[in-house]
């Protein structure tokens, strides 16, 4: 009895491995300030979320929905092959379904999908392969979120919304990471005093990737929807004496305005970048699908259809030339078949990481962090 019941725990242990105390944030409200958009939605984007719009794979829309493990969207480029960290205000919504008169997702990209449902805010995690919907093989991605460098949203009139409440809702704050192999996408949906929305979906950590940003599950091949504590606020590392130490990264980069080029500078330049989140949120109730798809046979592009069929692996070796896009990116493709994480948002950031110094406890608590897993696997073994 114990031995199946640690096995079943380990079968999900990515998931549920909770190696420190949970964060504490109070009692969430969907009323909270900064929860709900109030804000006009984007131009582009149709009045309210919708299933079964017209697919138009040319769509300027730039609403998103994070409904389900099978009915969710991402940003990407508009113009396929064009490096996402360059374009990030001019990206458009892809939706698994046809939704929102965005673009759809073509079946056969995604290879995992993750989602899961917690007090403060819904996540997606998935992986695949993302040069099918015009990111460039071996682009290491770009982070959207409702500010960008002039606050009017990246992209400018992005809108997301969520039906995990039990009706279509509006919300102000999320983040979106995405890259040629993997996408991930949390919404806030509630907020308290101990956690505002701002912090939970926090959006300077654009270098620092995925698995750091919106710690989870990231494994391949899964489809699963669960139930899940969450995760501190990205770069919140509680210390020892009750305070919390926060990681800024440090960046420095430009924007116009008007013709004008701003300078601006995140963090500062001697901090340490750490190596991982403070802790993986646990997951319960998590129930698992085959795969998911549209069955929309239209939309698997005829001019990638050769690499695809030769395996995803294509992708990451010579996808910028099999894929008929990008031909002039060779720089940027970093073939390899490494999972990077989603990551560098603005291009024109710099020296985004220092290597001198300590990461105030988190780089120990890394060090550590396999031995605290598999005590916290024996111990949710007996939980269960
Ligand atoms: C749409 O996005 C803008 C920019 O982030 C935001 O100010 C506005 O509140 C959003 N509108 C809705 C309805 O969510
Ligand atoms: C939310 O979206 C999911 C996935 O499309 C759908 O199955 C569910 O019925 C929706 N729930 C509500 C309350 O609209
Ligand atoms: C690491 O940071 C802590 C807290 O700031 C400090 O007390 C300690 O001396 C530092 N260690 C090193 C090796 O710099």
């Amino acid at each position: 009895m114990k031995a199946a019941l640690f096995a079943t725990a380990l079968a999900v242990a990515g998931a549920t491995a909770q190696s420190v105390p949970p964060f504490r944030y109070g009692t969430p409200s969907p009323n909270a300030p900064g929860v709900k958009g109030v804000n006009s939605n984007g131009p582009t984007n149709p009045k309210t979320p919708q299933l079964n719009t017209p697919i138009n794979q040319k769509s300027e829309s730039r609403l998103a929905s994070l409904n389900s493990v099978d009915d969710w969207c991402t940003f990407g480029p508009r113009d396929p092959g064009t490096v996402i960290g360059d374009v990030e205000g001019e990206t458009v919504a892809y939706c698994t379904k046809a939704r929102n008169n965005a673009r759809v997702i073509p079946d056969g990209t995604v290879t995992a999908a993750h989602f899961v449902k917690t007090p403060l805010y819904v996540q997606l995690m998935a992986l695949g392969d993302f040069t099918k919907i015009g990111i460039v093989a071996g682009d290491e991605g770009g982070e959207l979120d409702p500010h960008g460098a002039t606050n009017m949203g990246n992209p400018v009139g992005g809108n997301v919304t969520s039906n995990v409440s039990g009706e279509d809702v509006f919300y102000e704050e999320w983040m979106n990471y995405v890259s040629y192999n993997q996408v991930c996408f949390r919404i806030c949906i509630a907020g308290s005093d101990q956690a505002p929305t701002a912090d939970v979906c926090e959006h300077e950590l654009d270098v620092m990737g995925c698995n750091f940003v919106m710690p989870g599950n990231y494994a391949d091949n899964v489809f699963e929807t669960c139930d899940g504590d969450a995760a501190y606020p990205p770069g919140h590392y509680p210390q020892p004496d009750g305070s919390t130490s926060t990681f800024h990264q440090f960046f420095t980069g430009e924007y116009v305005v008007n013709g004008q080029t701003m300078q601006y500078t995140n963090g500062a330049a001697d901090q340490v970048t750490p190596t991982a989140a403070y802790s993986t949120p646990s997951t319960s109730n998590c129930r698992t699908t085959d795969t998911i798809k549209n069955g929309i046979a239209s939309l698997v592009p005829a001019v990638s259809s050769s690499s695809s069929s030769a395996s995803s692996s294509a992708a990451t070796s010579t996808g910028a030339s099999s894929s008929g896009m990008a031909s002039s990116r060779a720089g940027s493709s970093t073939s390899g078949g490494s999972r990077a994480p989603a990551a560098t948002g603005s291009n024109s950031a710099s020296g985004a990481s220092s290597s001198s110094g300590n990461a105030s406890g988190a780089l120990s608590l890394q060090a550590s962090g396999i031995l605290a897993s598999l005590a916290a696997v024996v111990a949710g073994a007996y939980l269960l």
